[in-house]
């Protein structure tokens, strides 16, 4: 099928790449061309593992276009995926003035049909303000616009095996001939008759995506739902370690157990620094606006949110009870980015942290593998390092701040060497607290015994 996606960011790429993989004619347009010149030159805008690649192959075999002309990519796709961004408006509601745009070009370019799928996070009901601002806008033109909304449940850092690996397709469609057409779209991926770039453990073998067929707001509800329901998972957890320490119970001790149990389940009950990133802190501000303004009294996801931001406060309160005085200490922090596998240090609790430090006169040596120059200008006033042992040298304390894998297999005997005072604090659990007592570190954590 020919398809065009609009909106050339991580959805939109990620999406974009995977579908040509799936063997499809896809182009990626976006209204930045500063962006479409570097995906042109080979570049990539964003740090994705085995996006490159596939970007590159798909180009290669003439699948995988990038066009700074919107009007030219949605004169030639069939299928039209909305990509845009929905970022937060001042009072928390999403930002929906790019669909907005996206629909009047759409509805004044099109001269064929075309079915406009949302992708996008939005909250519930935007398909049809979507279908009627098609409508109005493309009101001369007698074209036959079909919507349907179909949330991507892609995570950062493993976006390409979420895409070819998914455990649901979820598409709220309003009649047979738009849900034909996204199982069209979809068949190689359901069939498994597609040739997957990456290798185990990004593209397991396992069961088939499920299949779901709803309406566009239970669609986009299911998004939101989702995302928010992580997020309560986090904040839980979160509290749970608050009274670990307090009871001198392990969080780790805790939650492992409690995951044991399929009705609860293992996945983001990781206690520390809280939740960041573009999405999950966004979706739960919108849902919370939603949900008030369809009269629903849903106090628990503000709880969450409320949880969420008082985690940096704990940390900082760990950290100044450790040094007494923060003005003038020298800090180390490692991790910037809002998790790890990705330079997105959007919302990140990283850079909220760093930046509290520094308002409080710490003087901040940072490395991040990936996130370094994004943080930059966020961060204009911290040292950059260019490894995580020049972080370390001379700082009275270290702090972890984003769980990198390569962290953990630091040479630790190295870094207290370096350190004018061999302190940890641990803001993601990454490390172990007996192992890094007997390697004469002083190490503190969250929810678990110092
Ligand atoms: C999220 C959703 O998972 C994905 O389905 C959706 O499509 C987009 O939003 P992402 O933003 O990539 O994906 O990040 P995610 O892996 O969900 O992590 C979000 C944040 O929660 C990170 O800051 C992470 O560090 C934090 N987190 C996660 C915890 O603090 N504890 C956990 O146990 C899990």
């Amino acid at each position: 099928m020919k398809i065009a996606i609009v909106g050339s960011g991580y959805v939109g790429l990620v999406s974009g790449a995977c579908l040509a993989q799936l063997g499809h004619e896809v182009v990626c347009t976006d209204s930045d061309t500063s962006k479409i010149r570097t995906l042109e030159a080979g570049g990539l805008p964003i740090y994705e593992p085995g996006l490159d690649t596939l970007i590159a192959q798909a180009r290669r075999e003439g699948r995988l276009t990038f066009c700074s002309n919107p009007a030219d990519a949605v004169a030639m796709g069939e299928a039209i995926f909305i990509c845009v961004g929905t970022p937060p408006l001042p009072n928390g509601d999403a930002d929906l003035s790019a669909i907005d745009h996206v629909a009047r070009l759409i509805a004044t370019e099109a001269k064929s049909p075309k079915l406009v799928i949302e992708k996008s996070t939005v909250p519930a009901r935007t398909g049809q303000e979507l279908k009627r601002a098609l409508a109005v806008y493309g009101r001369k033109t007698g074209v036959v616009f079909r919507v349907a909304s179909n949330p991507e449940f892609l995570r950062e850092g493993t976006a390409v095996g979420d895409f070819l690996h998914p455990d649901r397709i979820v598409v709220g469609v309003e009649d047979e001939t738009a849900e034909k057409q996204l199982r069209d779209i979809y068949r190689p991926l359901l069939e498994r008759t597609f040739s997957c770039p990456i290798h185990a453990p990004a593209c397991p073998e396992g069961p088939a995506a499920t299949w779901l067929v709803t309406t566009i707001s239970s669609a986009e509800l299911i998004k939101h739902a989702s995302n928010s329901f992580l997020a309560l998972k986090i904040s839980y957890a979160n509290m749970v370690a608050d009274l670990a320490e307090r009871l001198g119970a392990d969080i780790g001790e805790v939650t492992r157990a409690m995951g044991l149990d399929p009705r609860i389940g293992p996945s983001f009950l990781s206690a520390g620094l809280g939740f960041g990133g573009f999405c999950l802190p966004k979706d739960l501000q919108a849902f919370v606006h939603l949900a008030e303004r369809s009269g629903v009294d849903f106090t628990m996801l503000k709880e969450a949110e409320k949880i969420n931001r008082r985690r940096i406060e704990r940390f900082v309160e760990k950290i100044r009870d450790a040094l007494w005085v923060i003005r003038e200490k020298r800090v180390g922090v490692l991790g910037l980015a809002f998790k790890p596998d990705t330079d997105d240090v959007r919302f990140a609790p990283a850079i909220d942290l760093v930046a509290t430090l520094v308002r409080e006169g710490a003087r901040v040596r940072a490395y991040d593998p990936e996130a370094m120059e994004k943080a930059r200008p966020l961060l204009p006033e911290v040292e950059y390092a260019q490894s995580a042992y020049e972080a370390a040298r001379d700082a009275e304390a270290l702090l972890i701040a984003t769980e990198w894998g390569q962290f953990r297999q630091l040479d630790w005997d190295q870094v207290r060497e370096t350190m004018a005072r061999p302190l940890i604090l641990d803001g993601r659990n990454l490390l172990s607290p007996k192992e890094m007592k007997a390697r004469g570190f002083e190490y503190r954590s969250f929810g678990r015994p110092d």
